[in-house]
Formats: C-alpha cells, sequence, structure tokens
C-alpha cells in the first residue's frame, strides 16, 4: 500500500455516517430502527421539482454546465435570497456548488493557506475541520457554551485570533444544537473578524428551516461574508448534490477558476431540477413542511425534559436537538450504542462535535415524522427506566 499522507490520520471520523451505517446494517438484518441519527429530511424533493429534471434529462440537458452554474439558476437563488432573507445580491456572486460541502471545500481552497488557522465554535458540524485540514490549514475549536448559544462570540474572536488566524466559519442556526446567532451579535463578530482583515464564512443551510421570526441572512450586516448554502435542507434534495455560495465581487473569479478544476460544474440535471424549486407552488410545499419540523421540535422538547434528558438552549432553526445527559451515568458513546442496540434508536453522540461537551451530549435529529418521534420517546423512557 502507498504511504498515505499525514492528513489521512488528522481528518476526523465523521461519527453520525458510521452510525448511518451501523443503522442501515441492523435494518437490513431485520431490526427496527429509528433514525434520529443523520440530518437527511425525511421529505422529498416535490413533484415539480422531479418533473423539470425529468424533462430536461429528456431534452438531453445534461452536459456540463458553467462552473459557476446555470445563470437562471443563479438568479433564482439570488432573488431567493432578497424575498426570504433581505439581502440584495447581484446574481454573478452566487456560485452553483455540489452541496453546501462543495461550496466549504470550495471556499477553503479560495481563503485556507497552509498552516493557516480558522476558528470555529466547539461544537460544530464535524466536517468543518475536515475542509480546513483539506485546504492544508489548521482548525481550532473554540469551546462554546450554553450561554453562548453554543455559538462563537466576537470576544472569541479577539482572544483567540493569532498572527495565525486567516478567519472565522460559523453556522447559523448551527449543527449539532439548531441555535442561531443573534444578529447584533453576529454583527460584533463580523466587526471583529473584518478589524483583523480576515474572512468570514458564514454557512446558512438551516436558515430556511427557522422557526422563530424573520429570517435574516449575515450578508445584511456585512456584504463581504462568504455565504454557504444547499438545496439538501430546506428543499430536501440531499442526494442532488447541489447547493450554492454567495461570495463578494472580487471573488468570483478566483473559486470559478477553481471551482472549474475541482468541480468543473455542480450536476446539470439537477440544476435543471431545481429551478422549478423556486415556482410559488413548490416554495408552499417547502414552508408546509417547515412547519411540519418545528411541530416536531414542539413536541419533542417537554418530552426531552421528562425524560431526564435536557437540552440546555432551545434550539430555534434546523432539524436538531443537542441534549445534555449528564444526568444518565454514562457516556456519549455508550449511550448511543445502548440506544441503538438494545431500543432501535440510531442518535449521534455529542463527540462528533467537539470534545468540549462531547461526553454527556447527544445530538437527536427529527427530520423522521410525528409517529415515529412519538414511538422513538417510547423506547427511550423504557431504556432509561431499566
Ligand atoms: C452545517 C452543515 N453544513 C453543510 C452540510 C453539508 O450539506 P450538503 O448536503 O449540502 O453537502 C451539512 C450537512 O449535514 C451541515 O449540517
Amino acid at each position: 500500500m502507498p504511504r498515505l499522507a499525514t492528513r489521512t490520520h488528522d481528518f476526523l471520523t465523521f461519527h453520525a455516517v458510521e452510525l448511518f451505517k451501523q443503522g442501515q446494517a441492523l435494518q437490513a438484518a431485520g431490526k427496527d430502527i429509528i433514525s434520529l441519527g443523520i440530518g437527511e429530511p425525511d421529505f422529498t424533493a416535490p413533484p415539480q421539482v422531479v418533473e423539470a429534471l425529468e424533462r430536461a434529462a429528456r431534452a438531453g440537458l445534461s452536459g456540463y454546465s458553467p462552473p459557476a452554474g446555470l445563470m437562471p439558476l443563479r438568479e433564482a437563488i439570488a432573488q431567493f435570497y432578497h424575498d426570504k432573507f433581505g439581502a440584495k445580491i447581484n446574481p454573478a456572486r452566487v456560485i452553483v456548488t455540489a452541496g453546501a460541502s462543495g461550496a466549504l471545500t470550495l471556499a477553503c481552497a479560495a481563503l485556507v493557506n497552509g498552516g493557516g488557522e480558522v476558528l470555529m465554535p466547539d461544537p460544530s458540524y464535524p466536517a468543518n475541520s475536515n475542509f480546513v485540514l483539506a485546504a492544508g490549514g489548521v482548525p481550532r475549536l473554540i469551546p462554546s457554551s450554553a450561554e453562548k448559544r453554543f455559538q462563537l462570540s466576537a470576544q472569541d474572536v479577539a482572544r483567540n485570533w493569532t498572527p495565525a488566524t486567516q478567519g472565522v466559519m460559523v453556522a447559523s442556526p448551527s449543527n449539532p444544537t439548531g441555535t442561531s446567532i443573534a444578529p447584533d451579535e453576529l454583527a460584533d463578530l463580523l466587526a471583529q473578524v473584518r478589524e483583523r482583515d480576515g474572512f468570514a464564512i458564514v454557512d446558512e443551510i438551516y436558515l430556511g428551516l427557522s422557526y422563530e421570526g424573520e429570517a435574516r441572512s449575515a450578508l445584511t450586516l456585512d456584504d463581504d461574508v462568504i455565504i454557504i448554502n444547499s438545496f439538501s435542507k430546506y428543499f430536501h434534495m440531499t442526494g442532488w448534490r447541489l447547493g450554492w455560495m454567495i461570495v463578494p465581487e472580487d471573488m468570483v473569479a478566483p473559486v470559478e477558476k477553481i471551482a472549474a478544476s475541482l468541480q468543473i460544474c455542480a450536476p446539470t440535471l439537477a440544476q435543471h431540477g431545481a429551478l422549478a424549486c423556486f415556482t410559488e407552488q413548490a416554495m408552499k410545499t417547502f414552508e408546509h413542511r417547515r412547519e411540519a419540523f418545528k411541530q416536531r421540535r414542539d413536541y419533542l422538547l417537554p418530552e426531552f425534559e421528562r425524560l431526564g434528558i435536557p437540552v440546555p438552549v432551545k434550539p430555534d432553526g434546523a432539524f436538531y436537538i443537542y441534549a445534555d445527559i449528564s444526568s444518565l451515568g454514562m457516556d456519549s458513546s455508550t449511550f448511543s450504542q445502548r440506544l441503538l442496540l438494545e431500543a432501535g434508536v440510531a442518535a449521534v453522540p455529542g463527540l462528533d462535535f467537539g470534545p468540549a461537551h462531547g461526553n454527556h451530549t447527544m445530538r437527536f435529529s427529527y427530520a423522521t415524522g410525528l409517529d415515529r418521534l412519538e414511538e422513538a420517546v417510547a423506547r427511550i423512557g423504557k431504556l432509561l427506566q431499566r
């Protein structure tokens, strides 16, 4: 076997995906597993979107697209950001990518130097560290707390910035906590970064799934942030591998150049299908489903309290509950395995999201129907009684 690059050791294992594989194997062996593990909506693309993809495939529109994506789609995304999140942007700043993952890869390739540090909160989406490592950078997880809604603060930036630091990565609402950064706090954080000439990557993949009041893009606070978003979550199209980034004007050409090599283009047929996401009918469907997610959250929060695994900060978006299992007397890996093997419920140990709270937290995804959530609560209750 050839000698592997040292980064293969540095890359963190994505436990949520490992758990998903374990759950699928158990399911294949005939066990009934309720999946509260992977962050994947149980809804699929609405019919209008599937029909648009079919039409495009039949018309033979399956060649490469320009590296930054089909212009009508970039225009539709810019309009969506204006109508839904209050940000007025030139469509030329939108770059269509292979999921938010593709956007994060390109963003890090364009911004992170070898040895350059990137600050992010602990807990964070686990792959973020790996995107930074892949670009030769150094991820630095800054322990956060319930008081800070498990987010990075302006003070964290000021305290932890070193001459090697290049920027920050945050997600609002966040994975794993479902908590957002309040606009005034985000503005302070962005000001600190700007003062240091750094970059801010703001992942808004869950912004469409906000449950408390109007959702506003970070672009309404600072036009220079690098926005990440996707068709995976609000639009329920995980496997279509389609997302986008919004970059400052001056970054468009360099990112396009990198995109042309690293992805050539995002999947073209998926792009044709995605155009139908922005029709009135499809948007109604997405909003209806957002309400369904909110209902699930509102059902689960008191149930978790009752089970003795409280949720330290009420999530205001995404489809995750980040619960504290300190009172159970076992660490999150043990609880996760017992939950899977004894109760048939898959949920992710907090360790996946960073060491600060890893041992005593668990992430439960409610991207599963209410009836299954009720069954999951009953199963967890029974396990805890044992
Ligand atoms: C915060 C966050 N960013 C990015 C991604 C990657 O999503 P995509 O399917 O668009 O690549 C995820 C997926 O769970 C996520 O939670």
